[in-house]
């Protein structure tokens, strides 16, 4: 793949890098891009093709980042804008592309807009950039609707002269006016800066959401929930949002080679393709993988139906088990009840601070490698979360004290919050903070990551790391048009497909072992004993014979 290659992001493999949890290098116990550099070489050794970088702008943090201070700027805590450019060109000077995270539905309130539009009186420029409204009732201390944030509590915060302004996320994230022409503008200025640095593609953060119609009237919540998502309802998916992407689409093709773009868009799955379209981000997010039980079915029916969607956009199709929004699969796939790995609800280990000793550890991550096996067969691009290759856990007992995410603070008792994914992952088995840096870690890690380390595992044949980097390396080598035919198989649990070039991926989803079916074997997600293919377990195979 050469650097001019537009279609190098087809079937990529893009590494989801965390920056405040990867490497730390100057010990103040947060990562930054300098540390993120000095682990180019292991990204390269691991085979993926590009990096996505959550935000690393100026923020107070609220919401770990994606609530930017300034779209234009580094973190003065992860750097400067020298240590970008030296990290964009060490991670190309090692083939490796380099995605930058977008989050337009929101600034923060220290964004210098926001600042402006507070000092500003109703009814000005400055505020006609977010969504001000009068609050109701007598002086204007009741809220303008009774809408709940994402993240729990209300999504209306008073100013303090009876206006009132829409938060769809935390308090400290005001939602931008997509309506108004400044704020398109900008965006597109941010958007050549990023480009005109060498950033190879863009993660668009909630590209539903932009395009918001509030009435004079707003319903209420009840009424809110009960409306289609069909392009018309008030806040999501609106149809409109698609002339922003098409202004876009323009910055991104006046490049060469055209900067890419994914849209995070959590829409009815009809919906999606317009998203991933050629006029559109280019390609968009599929959750259904990281949202399904660990079933035979359930994988099939989604790969089945996300590759007629990819045929539909003319995009290829992403796949993503983990993210920093989600319980790590490797948990997900070894509790008892579902988990719902967006809300996590229901999910009393991790409200327990994984105190109730439910969680099958060794067969969730047993599941977790042959689904990743799987995932990473299959045709269409796979995004990976910082972490799993080395099979992590999600950490469940972080001290309330040391919790992070406005998820937990606003939602008491209930969700637990997203820290347990964004703990600093392990690079050595022993040292302060087990090498992610020299003096300790914004989140406690706990005293199993010894075992998981980087460290621990490069050498050792049967291990996670091995395993993702065997994989990956094949998949370059073998990676060929974005079909599959699907194999017969005798057993419901078993599914099997074949790709150009004549090799099959195989799972077993079930709890007893299979015969492997004839090949040579590439790689596989755990040990075959006996010419087998036992429970929950994946293989790649190269094969000669017809299907
Ligand atoms: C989606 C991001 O992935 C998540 O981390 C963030 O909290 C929300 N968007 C709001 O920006
Ligand atoms: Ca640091």
């Amino acid at each position: 793949m050469t650097r001019d290659d537009a279609d190098w992001w087809r079937q990529a493999v893009v590494y989801q890098v965390y920056p405040r949890s990867f490497a730390d290098a100057n010990a103040d116990g947060i990562g930054d891009l300098r540390g993120i550099r000095s682990r180019v070489p292991y990204l390269r050794r691991l085979g993926v093709d590009a990096v996505w970088l959550s935000p690393f702008y100026p923020s107070a943090l609220a919401d770990g980042g994606y609530d930017v201070d300034d779209y234009r700027d580094v973190d003065p805590r992860l750097g400067t804008l020298d240590d970008f450019d030296d990290l964009v060109a060490e991670l190309h000077a090692s083939g490796i592309r380099i995605i930058v995270d977008i989050v337009p539905n929101h600034t923060s309130n220290r964004h210098a807009w926001f600042v402006e539009a507070l000092a500003s009186p109703r009814g000005s420029a400055a505020r006609n950039r977010y969504i001000f409204r009068d609050g109701l009732g007598e002086g204007r201390t009741l809220p303008p609707a009774d809408w709940t944030s994402a993240f729990g509590g209300p999504a209306w915060e008073p100013v303090g002269d009876g206006q009132w302004y829409l938060h769809y996320f935390a308090t400290e994230q005001p939602d931008l006016n997509w309506d108004n022409r400044e704020v398109r503008d900008d965006f597109l200025t941010t958007l050549r800066f990023w480009s005109d640095r060498g950033v190879d593609g863009f993660r668009i953060d909630v590209a539903h959401g932009l395009a918001k119609r509030l009435d004079d009237e707003l319903p209420d919540q009840a009424a809110l929930d009960a409306l289609p998502r069909d392009g018309g309802h008030p806040l999501w998916d609106r149809d409109e949002v698609h002339e922003i992407y098409a202004a876009w689409r323009a910055v991104f093709d006046s490049y060469s080679p055209p900067r890419t773009a994914v849209a995070e868009a959590w829409v009815d799955t009809p919906r999606r393709p317009r998203y991933a379209s050629r006029e559109g981000l280019g390609q968009a997010f599929n959750f259904d993988l990281l949202e399904a039980p660990f079933d035979a079915g359930a994988f099939r029916r989604i790969v089945d139906a996300n590759l007629a969607l990819a045929s539909e956009s003319g995009s290829s199709t992403t796949w993503v088990l983990s993210n920093h929004d989600v319980v790590r699969h490797a948990t997900r796939y070894g509790l008892p009840e579902p988990v719902d790995p967006r809300e996590k609800h229901g999910a009393a280990w991790l409200l327990s601070g994984g105190v109730h000793p439910v969680l099958d550890a060794d067969g969730g991550l047993r599941r977790a490698r042959a689904a990743t096996l799987f995932m990473l067969g299959l045709p269409g691009s796979a995004y990976l979360y910082q972490g799993e290759e080395l099979g992590l856990h999600e950490v469940a007992d972080i001290p309330p004290i040391e919790r992070q995410d406005p998820a937990y603070f606003r939602n008491p008792g209930v969700d637990v919050g997203r820290d347990g994914c964004r703990v600093p992952i392990p690079w050595r088995s022993d040292g302060t903070s087990f090498g992610f840096g020299s003096d300790g870690s914004h989140l406690p890690q706990p005293a199993w990551f010894a075992e998981l380390s980087v460290e621990a595992q490069q050498d050792a044949p049967d291990s996670t790391l091995a395993l993702y980097r065997r994989a990956l390396e094949l998949r370059r080598d073998l990676q060929g048009s974005e079909r599959l035919a699907w194999s017969p198989t005798e057993h419901d649990d078993v599914v099997r497909f074949r790709r150009d070039g004549g090799w099959e991926v195989v799972i077993n989803f079930g709890a007893a072992s299979v015969p492997l079916p004839a090949g040579e074997v590439l790689v596989a997600s755990g040990p075959l004993p006996d010419g087998l293919l036992p429970a929950e377990t994946a293989a790649w195979l190269r094969v000669t014979s017809a299907p």
